[in-house]
C-alpha cells in the first residue's frame, strides 16, 4: 500500500468476532486486551460477525443463540474497554453492503484459492462433510472476510496466527481486483499479537469453549474457582509429600501470567519443596484470576443493568459503518461498471 501522505494519520483496523457468547480469558488474553490498546492509535473497528456464523449451521435452531451471543460478547467487549466513543462497533449484518462486496469479489476469486485454505479443509473435516457436499457459504468464508476488511479500506487486521492464511488470500483477492479495475484497496495486513498463549484447564490445548477447558470472563469468582480446582497439574506428583516440577504445570504457567513475580516464586520455591499442595495452588491462582478480572466484571454488571445500552450502541455503530460502507460500494460499481 502507499503511504498515507500525512504521517500522523492513523491506519484503520478491522478485527471481528464470531459471536460465540460469553467470551474466555483466553479471548481476552489473546485479542480483546490488545484490541483496546489498539484503538489508542488506530482507527478502530470492531465486528460481531454474524453471517460468518451461518456458515456453520447444522440445523436451524442454531439461529436462536445469534442475538443473544452478540450481546453476551458485546458486553465483554464493553466491559474489556472496547470504547465505543473510539471505535466503531457494529454487527455484521446490519451492513448489507458487505454482501454485495462479497459477490462482487467472488467474480476475481479463483475456486482453487478458497479450497486450498487449511481452515476450509479442518471445517469440512470436523463437519463430517466432503468438499462436494459442504455449502458454497463456507467455501466463501474468506471472500466474506475479506469483504469485512476492505468494504473500510482497512490496512491492518489484529488476529491469531490461525487466521493468517485468510489474510494472505485478502491479499491476493486485493491484488487480482486492483490489477483488474484499478487500484482501489489497501493490501490488509496481519498483526499478530504477541500475547503467551495460554492453555486451557486441561493443560494441553489452547483455552477453547469447544473443548470446556476455559473460564468465562464473565464468571462469577466462584464458579471461577470451581473450575480452577478441575485444572490438570503436574501428572508425576500424585501424593501431597511429592515435590511438585512447576515447569510442567500449567496451574503454575498461569500463576506466571496472573499472580505476580514475587507470588510466582514463592508457588515455584513452595512447591518444587512439597510445601504446598495442589489443592490450595489452585485456589490462590483462582484468587489471582478473580482480582485480576475484578473491574472487568464490575464494569459489565454496570453496562449489563443499562437497559437498552448495548443495542444503542451497535445502531450507532451501525449507522457509521454503513456509510463508509456505501461509499466504497459506490466506487466499487463504478469500476465493475456497474449502476
Ligand atoms: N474468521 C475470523 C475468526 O474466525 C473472524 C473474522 C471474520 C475476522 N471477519 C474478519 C477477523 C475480519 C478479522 C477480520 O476468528
Ligand atoms: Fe502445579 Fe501448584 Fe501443584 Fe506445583 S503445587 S504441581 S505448581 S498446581
Amino acid at each position: 500500500m502507499t503511504q498515507p501522505a500525512n504521517p500522523s494519520h492513523k491506519g484503520v483496523i478491522f478485527s471481528g468476532m464470531r459471536p460465540t457468547g460469553l467470551l474466555h480469558l483466553g479471548n481476552y488474553m489473546g485479542a480483546l486486551q490488545n484490541w483496546v490498546t489498539l484503538q489508542e492509535d488506530y482507527s478502530c473497528i470492531y465486528c460481531a460477525v454474524d453471517i460468518h456464523a451461518l456458515t456453520t449451521l447444522e440445523s436451524g435452531e442454531d439461529v436462536k443463540d445469534i442475538k443473544p451471543n452478540i450481546e453476551d460478547m458485546i458486553l465483554d467487549w464493553l466491559a474489556a474497554g472496547i470504547d465505543p466513543e473510539k471505535s466503531i462497533v457494529f454487527v455484521q449484518s446490519h451492513v448489507p453492503e458487505v454482501m454485495t462486496l462479497q459477490a462482487l469479489l467472488s467474480m476475481v476469486t479463483p475456486l482453487g484459492w478458497l479450497t486450498r485454505v487449511p481452515t476450509f479443509k479442518d471445517k469440512v473435516r470436523q463437519m463430517s462433510e466432503t468438499e462436494e457436499s459442504v455449502n458454497y457459504g463456507l467455501v466463501g468464508y474468506p471472500v466474506l472476510q475479506t469483504a469485512d476488511i476492505i468494504l473500510y479500506k482497512a490496512d491492518t487486521v489484529p488476529v491469531g496466527q490461525d487466521q493468517v492464511p485468510h489474510i494472505e488470500l485478502s491479499r491476493e483477492i486485493v491484488r487480482r481486483f486492483n490489477n483488474m479495475f484499478g487500484e482501489t484497496f489497501p493490501e490488509p495486513q496481519a498483526m499478530l499479537t504477541e500475547a503467551p498463549l495460554l492453555l486451557g484447564l486441561d493443560g494441553q490445548n489452547k483455552m477453547s469453549k469447544t473443548l470446556d477447558n476455559h473460564l468465562d470472563l464473565a464468571g462469577t469468582p466462584k464458579e471461577t474457582t470451581k473450575r480452577v480446582l478441575t485444572a490438570f497439574t503436574d501428572p508425576q506428583r500424585i501424593r501431597r509429600d511429592d515435590p511438585g516440577s512447576p515447569e510442567v504445570c500449567n496451574v503454575y504457567s498461569l500463576h506466571r501470567i496472573f499472580s505476580g513475580a514475587e507470588a510466582t516464586q514463592t508457588v515455584y520455591n513452595e512447591c518444587t519443596t512439597a510445601a504446598r499442595g495442589c489443592v490450595d495452588c489452585k485456589r490462590h491462582l483462582a484468587d489471582s484470576i478473580n482480582d485480576y478480572l475484578k473491574d472487568l466484571r464490575e464494569r459489565r454488571e454496570e453496562i449489563k443493568a443499562r437497559p437498552g445500552y448495548v443495542q444503542e450502541i451497535l445502531q450507532e455503530g451501525g449507522k457509521r459503518a454503513r456509510a463508509i460502507a456505501q461509499e466504497t460500494i459506490a466506487e466499487v460499481y463504478e469500476k465493475m461498471g456497474l449502476g
